[in-house]
């Protein structure tokens, strides 16, 4: 292994940000509105649960907070500069379905848009808020989850297909997208 460096404490999660870039999408009343995010989780499989953290300065905090639902669409890498650009404006100065040319359509369990040139899209209703450091961490239950069908393989993406790419923050304007998919192998051993 290679010298070690030492990096300032809050740059630990570029270390660990390996999910999915995600776009949010929102809606209260007439207000909607679309912000990146790349802190997400899966935390529960029954009930289904996963997290995003929200920063409460966000016009998205304001409509989720209003209205307990929101929606999370896996983009590919096809849309990366929209993604970054939503990211790096609020919804407050600018429509992003119209300024991004992102069309949507309605969610079928949650009163919210869903992201059409997505691959995934997820409903969630708001469980839990839970407040931590400098961003609210929203628990949402998913309520009905859809995925293109051609990038769909034995029950998981299938990151090689053509549009199958998903997209990884590293940092300020860098991610990475994976197009390798390995297989572990399988072992059997005795316990002691
Ligand atoms: C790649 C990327 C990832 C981001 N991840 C998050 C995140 O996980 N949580 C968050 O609150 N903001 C995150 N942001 C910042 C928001 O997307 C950004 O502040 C956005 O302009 C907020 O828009 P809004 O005011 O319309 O809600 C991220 C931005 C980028 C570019």
């Amino acid at each position: 292994m290679s010298k070690k460096i030492e990096i300032p404490n809050h740059s630990y999660y570029r270390l660990i940000n390996t999910g999915p870039v995600i776009l949010g999408t929102f809606r209260s009343g007439e207000k909607q509105n679309i912000t990146t995010f790349a802190w997400t989780t899966p935390l529960s499989k029954d009930p289904p649960l996963l997290g995003i953290a929200l920063a409460p300065e966000r016009y998205s905090y304001e409509l989720i907070k209003e209205s307990n639902v929101f929606c999370v669409n896996v983009p590919n890498s096809s849309i990366l500069s929209k993604v970054f650009e939503a990211g790096n404006i609020s919804g407050r100065d600018y429509d992003k379905f119209k300024l991004l040319e992102l069309d949507f359509t309605e969610a079928e369990k949650v009163n919210c848009p869903l992201l059409t040139d997505c691959i995934g899209n997820i409903e969630c209703e708001v469980q839990q808020i839970v407040h931590v450091g400098d961003h609210y961490f929203f628990i949402g239950e998913v309520k009905r989850a859809i995925v293109s069908e051609e990038i769909w393989e034995n029950n998981h993406l299938n990151l090689k297909k053509e549009n199958g790419q998903t997209v990884h923050h590293l940092g300020d304007q860098y991610f990475t997208i994976p197009n390798q998919i390995t297989e572990a192998k399988f072992f059997s051993r005795e316990k002691k």
